[in-house]
């Protein structure tokens, strides 16, 4: 639960490094067997073949994942898992004839990572202006924060109409032009915006009344943040696939993949030629033996000490703990599910000035957490104890109120 500095000082980890060491830092039996499989087999690529412990990693994954979505394809980060989705579901569309099917459809404030697949779906300007021309931005719903939700506990109970943007964009583009959906369950790096009651199970409706595939992008959100292994399950909304990172290998090793449907794999890899490569795309380090290790070893963890209903049962001590805050004048939202919430603060000048300045008094007086804009954004290990919550709230309410003086 902590890191140390040069001089020794421990700093309480309230964001798992960045939403990744999910069964805390230092674990002996993720770097043992990183270590042995090194030494029994460094490398071996996943092109043509690949190596026992890639189908066991597999495996452990879609025992996890909602049925059917138990094809994984391994990348490298939660980038290359988006890109990569992006890149299977414009392959079914073609294996299926409906090769127009090329708009992708994303939301404001999303984050999807830095690729050019993921900078086209961002919601994020400053992610995205740079890099003008090349990626084409994806059409946008709205986001769903509203300010009459502020201070909702677990998902808001109005916004589902939200989801209805969906249907006014497949109204502009035509139906038989999209591909997909891409969401965060709750947007992650934006200050986590939990969706409203309804919303995730509108969207789905209507990209099931128009063909349209609907990803999750659970590279926060997978193995267990939110109280089951992935968001799809806490929700109870199928998704058509899952990209995840992060704490597939509780973060010791980088790692990424995509779960997608059977149909969808089938579709592509049937409909290739006899003797030819179903889907041209891969990466060298696709399934590293390494990161094959520290991710069937940290999933055995989760598995063992029962890490996702643990944590299940810690976010209600954590959220309340958490929602003491509100009594702050800088406090202006607080948001949380499971054990991952964003505390929103007045702007102070520019907006995320504020945000930024306190990301190095937290760290200065003994916290580590994610800051986006004004947003301090919270992620404890899923082992954490009552102790380091009221650690880590105290911590921040001491440094919070310097900033409601
Ligand atoms: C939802 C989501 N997608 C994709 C990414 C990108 O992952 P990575 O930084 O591993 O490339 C992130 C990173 O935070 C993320 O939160």
């Amino acid at each position: 639960m902590y890191y140390y500095d040069p001089q020794g000082r421990p700093i309480i980890d309230g964001a798992s490094g960045l939403f990744a060491s999910a069964a805390g830092h230092g674990r002996p039996e993720i770097a043992d067997a990183v270590g042995r499989q090194l030494r029994e087999l460094d490398f071996t690529s996943s092109f043509y073949r690949s190596h026992p412990l890639a189908f066991a990693a597999a495996h452990a994954i879609a025992q996890l994942t909602p049925e059917r979505l138990d094809r994984i394809f391994f990348v490298n980060s939660g980038s290359e898992a988006v890109d990569t989705a992006m890149k299977i579901i414009l392959a079914y569309h073609r294996a299926r004839g409906e090769g127009q099917r090329t708009v992708f459809i994303s939301r404001e404030r999303a984050y999807h990572g830095v690729n050019f697949g993921g900078v086209s779906l961002s919601g994020l300007v400053n992610n995205r202006r740079a890099f003008a021309g090349v990626a084409t931005p994806a059409p946008l719903l709205r986001h769903t924060w509203r300010a009459q939700s502020a201070f909702s506990h677990g998902q808001p109970d109005t916004g589902a109409n939200l989801a209805d943007d969906l249907q006014r964009l497949i109204d502009v583009h035509g139906a038989e032009n999209i591909a997909a959906v891409f969401v965060e369950p709750i947007a992650g790096s934006t200050g986590v915006l939990v969706p409203p009651r309804g919303y995730l199970e509108r969207l789905r409706a209507i990209c099931d009344a128009h063909g349209l595939l609907l990803v999750f992008d659970e590279v926060i959100t997978g193995f267990g943040r939110t109280g089951s292994a992935f968001a799809a399950q806490s929700f109870k909304v199928r998704p058509d696939l899952i990209t995840m990172a992060k704490a597939i290998t509780n973060g010791a090793q980088p790692m990424g993949a995509v779960a997608v449907d059977r149909r969808i794999h089938d579709q592509v890899v049937h409909s290739a030629a006899e003797d030819s490569i179903e889907l041209f795309h891969g990466y060298t380090w696709s399934a590293h033996p390494a990161a094959c290790a520290a991710c069937v070893a940290a999933l055995d963890i989760y598995a063992r000490e029962q890490l996702f209903a643990r944590g299940a049962e810690l976010s209600a001590y954590f959220q309340k703990r958490l929602f003491s805050l509100a009594d702050l004048p800088v406090v202006t939202d607080i948001r949380a599910y499971g054990l991952l919430a964003g505390v929103e603060l007045a702007p102070d000048g520019k907006p995320g000035q504020r945000g930024y300045r306190l990301q190095k008094e937290l760290f200065d007086a003994g916290l580590h957490l994610k800051t986006t804009g004004d947003v301090a954004i919270l992620a404890p290990a899923l082992v954490a104890e009552p102790a380091h919550i009221d650690e880590i709230v105290d911590v921040l309410r001491r440094v919070l109120e310097c900033h409601s003086a």
